[in-house]
């Protein structure tokens, strides 16, 4: 499912990065893009991010 439609960001590229090794929400965005056009995927963005950063 796409999180971010400005950038083209999914919640599987989300946990991907996670996955290699992104730490925070600040470093999921820098390296997905997620949320740094509008924003209004940030909020979910960063629910994903912790989710995964969790259960890793
Ligand atoms: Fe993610 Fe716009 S939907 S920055």
């Amino acid at each position: 499912m796409y999180i971010c439609l400005c950038k083209g960001v999914s919640d599987k590229a989300i946990r991907q990065s996670v996955e290699e090794g992104a730490r925070s929400w600040r470093e999921v965005q820098l390296e997905t893009g997620c949320g740094t056009q509008c924003g209004k995927c940030a909020c979910m963005g960063k629910g994903i991010t912790r989710e995964a950063i969790r259960e890793t």
